[in-house]
């Protein structure tokens, strides 16, 4: 793999909907999973845990389970108006079952504060312990060519996605993305520019040239 440049990974790193059959290596996967392994989690208690889904059949099972999840909430037919972010997603969950690999982020709930056996999970208690790791995963996977997208909508079916992976109760889902070779160039992020959202010493002031 051709190494490539931070920045630039940065800067090319979005969701992707359409894959190639191609499967993933595992080096790759380890790869990828090595740098979401270097992020930061509260008193580095790392309660990351990842499901590698590479099994066809095990892959269209958990792919049905969020199409129809997704159609639930997002709606079985689009709208007439319905825009290329939504009609992206729409097609991701038309062909979820297709890709070629999936990789499942969890939180183990062992492994943070708070958590006695037995105990119901307290949901997102330990969220600011995984996201960073999430994100490295993603830009790892971008560095090496893998294509990702940041999913959650299975959590409205959480207990069942669980009982197919024979995932345990102190274990909680946090999200899953598709991962494979995209079909088309991966491309930059359609953001607004940073500067609309920063504030210099106070509140508001967009002005970056007030003295400091
Ligand atoms: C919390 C969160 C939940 C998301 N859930 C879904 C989802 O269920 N299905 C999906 O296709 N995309 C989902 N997305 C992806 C967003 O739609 C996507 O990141 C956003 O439209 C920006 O797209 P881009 O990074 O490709 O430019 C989610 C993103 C976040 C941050």
């Amino acid at each position: 793999v051709d190494d490539i440049g931070f920045f630039e990974v940065i800067n090319s790193q979005t969701g992707v909907t359409r894959y190639k059959p191609d499967p993933v290596p595992v080096d790759a996967i380890e790869t990828i999973l090595d740098a979401a392994t270097k992020a930061p989690s509260g008193a580095n208690l790392q309660p990351w845990e990842f499901i590698v889904i590479t099994d066809p059949d095990m892959i269209r099972q958990v792919g049905e389970l969020y199409r129809e999840t997704w159609l639930d909430h997002m709606g079985r037919e689009p709208e007439p108006d319905e825009g290329s972010v939504k009609g992206s997603a729409r097609y991701l969950a038309h062909h979820m079952s297709e890709v070629p690999a999936m990789i499942l982020i969890c939180i183990d709930h062992t492994r943070g504060y708070g958590y006695k056996p037995g105990n119901p999970i307290v949901r997102d208690r330990h969220g600011a312990s995984i996201w960073p790791a999430v994100q490295n995963l993603f830009l790892a996977a971008r560095a090496v060519g893998l294509g990702t997208r940041l999913t959650r909508v299975h959590m409205h079916r959480e207990a069942e996605l669980k009982a197919m992976l024979k995932i345990p109760d102190q274990v909680e889902t946090v999200c899953l993305t598709p991962l494979g070779y995209p079909a088309q160039p991966f491309r930059p992020p359609r953001r607004r520019p940073a500067s609309e959202f920063t504030s210099y010493d106070v509140f508001g002031n967009r002005d970056n040239s007030s003295p400091g």
